[in-house]
């Protein structure tokens, strides 16, 4: 990490690669990769049983089983329904509860479309909760404020955003005295802990995203649907394959008039679910190499005037699954605008999520479906005195070093010192 006292004495404006200097990297960032040997020996697992078995592999077979027993396991309990998307697991969450119908929801401030729009689909009405101070998870005294506000909330759906558990022993005393349901969504915290238990084991009803980009991943696309609560359960599986009631006794899946009622079919197929058994194995050492190397992160940005960790690990029993590191910048020693700074750093070769543009309120579809004015003044704040790193588990002390260099050259010449 030895390069700051060469890169202060730069003090040609010229030398920064956004003026056109040479920049800090010319490699491209480490690939992630982390489908390989293992899962492709596991989709070849799933043809070799098929043949042995002399049909072709399907869904809701022994590999869905494994998948998700594992899942379970991993969790401390439960059930999982392994679906076709996170979007699909919003979707069936909220079908499973049998919601009055036309009511409200309570969201998170900062989320994806896809856990929004199963809300607006079925219709519900979002109704957005501001972040806490510094955090872009939903703030539990806003909640109740909104609740108190609104007897026509029926359940609440909490992001834990960045891998960073939302404080939901506090959400689900709220959610109590109003008789509100919790949907947790973890699809960017897969296995974080919030006091020593895997965020998922808290709400009524937990849904992951598993798509490739996420820490845990079963292919290109995929979710999770998972509760402790075995008629909720029985309740997901159903929804998530045309109302088909699996859990009754005799129950002929072949047999159409069984069903009892409609429903999509957002099954997760065989050969993906083969693949996120087989990522499931190193989800903890994943989970563990992310998180190492976003304390080194924390401990590079030591030596900066104007680059800070927006997270500190407070307590050992709340533990963060990183999805991607946030850092802070101090505002009023920097002599330039965020964007600016954020695309001189780019330039040295860095990628940057310099702007989270997450927040649902900011969202133009969205602004026709809610019936209540938010400006998530908290999320907002945040999310412009901070940007987000995108990082993974291959990244080495060569990748936290080049990050850290390309922060200390821009502020050599945007900073309070330069
Ligand atoms: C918090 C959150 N919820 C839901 C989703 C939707 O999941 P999917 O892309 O698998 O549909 C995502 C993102 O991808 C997400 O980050």
């Amino acid at each position: 990490m030895g390069c700051f006292s060469w890169v202060i004495m730069i003090k040609d404006i010229g030398s920064l690669a956004i003026n056109g200097g040479d920049k800090i990297r010319h490699r491209v960032m480490p690939p992630r990769q982390l489908f390989a040997e293992a899962e492709l020996a596991a989709v070849r697992s799933v043809f070799f049983d098929s043949w042995a078995e002399g049909q072709d592999f399907g869904y809701q077979g022994k590999f869905e089983n494994i998948y998700t027993q594992k899942f379970c396991e991993f969790q401390g309990g439960g059930y999982a329904d392994a679906v076709s998307s996170g979007t699909a697991a919003v979707y069936i969450a909220l079908q499973a509860l049998q919601l009055r119908p036309g009511s409200s929801i309570a969201i998170s401030p900062v989320t994806d479309p896809g856990a929004v729009s199963p809300i607006v689909l079925q219709g519900f009405k979002p109704v957005i909760v501001d972040s806490c101070i510094d955090s872009f998870n939903i703030d539990p005294e806003q909640l109740e404020n909104v609740l108190v506000g609104n007897n026509n909330i029926s359940a609440v759906v909490i992001t834990h955003v960045g891998g960073w558990p939302t404080d939901i022993q506090s959400i689900l005393a709220i959610a109590a005295k109003f008789d509100v349901h919790v949907i947790e969504d973890c699809s960017q915290s897969h296995g974080a802990m919030y006091e020593r238990r895997r965020v998922g084991t808290f709400g009524n009803i937990a849904v992951f995203s598993t798509m490739y980009s996420k820490i845990h991943a079963t292919g290109g696309c995929g979710g999770l649907v998972y509760t402790q609560d075995k008629w909720l359960y029985d309740r997901i599986r159903s929804f998530a394959d045309r109302g088909k009631l699996f859990h009754l006794k005799g129950f002929d899946s072949r047999d159409p008039r069984t069903t009892e009622h409609a429903a999509l079919n957002f099954n997760l197929d065989e050969l993906s679910c083969a693949i996120g058994a087989s990522t499931l194995d190193r989800l903890e050492s994943t989970i563990n190499a992310r998180l190492v190397i976003a304390q080194k992160f924390d401990i590079a940005f030591e030596g900066s005037e104007l680059v800070s960790p927006a997270h500190r690990l407070s307590t050992s029993s709340n533990v963060p699954a990183y999805y991607f590191y946030t850092a802070r910048l101090d505002a009023a020693k920097l002599r330039t605008s965020k964007a600016e700074f954020c695309r001189a750093i780019e330039a040295e070769g860095i990628p940057l999520n310099a702007q989270y543009n997450y927040l649902a309120y900011e969202w133009p579809w969205l602004k026709p479906h809610l019936t209540q004015e938010s400006s998530c003044s908290n999320a907002r704040k945040f999310r412009d005195i901070t940007f987000n790193i995108p990082f993974h588990e291959k990244y080495t002390d060569d990748e936290v070093k080049d990050i850290r260099d390309a922060v200390m050259k821009v502020e050599s010449f945007f900073g309070s010192n330069s």
